[in-house]
């Protein structure tokens, strides 16, 4: 109950949950409700002009219906991510879609440039040999433009030892190169890495991007990423988004020919998403008492590669005292397969439905097939 006293959605809702998981073993739940909360409380802060979802966190087509009526934009990564957009929103504006790929071919630039898309370059080699594509093109210019921070190392997407931004050693030379390839900037972007609560994840980018903006002279747009950390146990305190706000109007304030743009992923879909699984099996061994679940890191890998925390509840028994300590396991074969380590949960039954909490970010969308074992299905919560 994340440091505030009211209940997720899907405790109020548990018998709908129960209702619409039916007779599957396994399925991710998402709630339009929550997803279109927290678009309005990114909407509300006057610091931001335009707010994208990153959608690779969760590309569901009635997630990205629900973010373009709160009057979101979309960042993309891959064409085929530009094209799930296209398709679900077909009259989306160019304003509202930025693509922003690392490392991809050629051919995507070309694909999304041929469509009008702005495309952020993060690579002066780029747009050195593949000049001619940027010709008369509106784009942006990620800098590694801080020292990476992240709820884990391989989330971090600045600094030295990530691939991500064009580096510090490369600053001065990017406005002739720029000019050679007859590109215009139209802002520059930063992205530092994913799950943070500490403003200066948002400051240090904001300050340094400014400090490069009189490089080129049509850049008008501070792109400050996402990154937006979501409490994953009860009682952590959120981002203070209050604060994160006066402090970009304070900055703003000093840097008034600019606007600021913001494309946070988890914050919009991570508590709107639940992952249901239903136990099939429980063993003790050792110290340990194992509770198997339908479904492991083929659909939330998260645990397994980030050692990332998922709440669990046993959503047969909710209000049965929690006086076990268990580790939840799928019917992977690896032993990394876990979702929940030591967590404590009532007795647990063969065909009882297991709840994972904030699955709605980086679940369904990081899942594979492994094993040839199909991953949970997504369903959306009537309303
Ligand atoms: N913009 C760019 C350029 C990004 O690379 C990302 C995330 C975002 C925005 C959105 O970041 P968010 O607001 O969601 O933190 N699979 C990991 C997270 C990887 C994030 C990759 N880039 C996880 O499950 O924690």
């Amino acid at each position: 109950m994340k440091g505030s006293a009211v209940a997720p959605w899907w405790h109020v809702r548990r018998a709908a949950l129960i209702g619409l998981l039916g007779d599957r073993d396994s399925a991710y739940v998402y709630d339009l409700a929550t997803v279109r909360a927290q678009a309005g409380k990114l909407v509300a802060l006057r610091s931001f002009t335009r707010v994208l979802y990153a959608l690779k966190a969760n590309p569901h087509t009635e997630i990205l219906e629900a973010l373009a009526g709160a009057g979101l934009g979309f960042e993309c990564v891959s064409r085929a991510e530009l094209e799930r957009v296209r398709e679900t929103l077909p009259g989306i504006s160019r304003d509202s879609l930025l693509f922003t790929p690392n490392f991809a071919p050629r051919s995507e630039y070309h694909w999304a440039l041929e469509r009008g898309c702005r495309v952020t370059v993060d690579n002066l080699q780029v747009l050195r040999d593949w000049a001619p594509l940027f010709r008369d093109r509106e784009i942006f210019l990620r800098l590694d433009a801080s020292g990476g921070r992240g709820h884990h190392e391989k989330v971090r997407t600045g600094g030295r030892h990530s691939k991500f931004g064009v580096p510090p050693e490369d600053f001065a030379e990017l406005p002739s190169v720029v000019d050679a390839a007859g590109a215009r900037v139209i802002g520059l972007h930063a992205h530092g890495g994913s799950g943070n609560f500490d403003l200066e994840t948002w400051l240090e980018p904001a300050r340094v991007l400014a400090a490069r903006i009189a490089d080129f002279p049509a850049a008008r747009i501070l792109n400050l990423g996402g990154g937006l950390g979501v409490p994953d146990r009860p009682g952590r305190p959120p981002v203070d988004l209050a604060g994160l706000d006066r402090a970009l109007l304070e900055f703003k304030a000093a840097h008034p020919a600019l606007e600021l743009w913001f494309e946070p992923g988890r914050y919009l879909v991570a508590e709107a998403g639940v992952l249901l699984a239903r136990v099939t099996q429980t063993k003790g061994k050792g110290e340990r008492r194992y509770v198997g679940v339908s479904t492991g890191m083929n659909s939330l890998i998260r645990p397994a590669l980030y050692g990332a925390h998922h709440e669990v509840r046993n959503l047969t028994r909710l209000d049965e005292p929690a006086n076990q300590t268990c580790t939840v396991v799928g019917p992977i074969c690896e032993s990394g397969d876990e979702l929940a380590r030591d967590s404590r949960l009532p007795r647990c039954e063969e065909g009882d439905v297991l709840l994972f909490a904030d699955a709605g970010a980086y679940g369904h969308a990081m899942s594979s097939h492994y094993n040839l074992r199909e991953p949970a299905a997504e369903l959306v919560m009537p309303d």
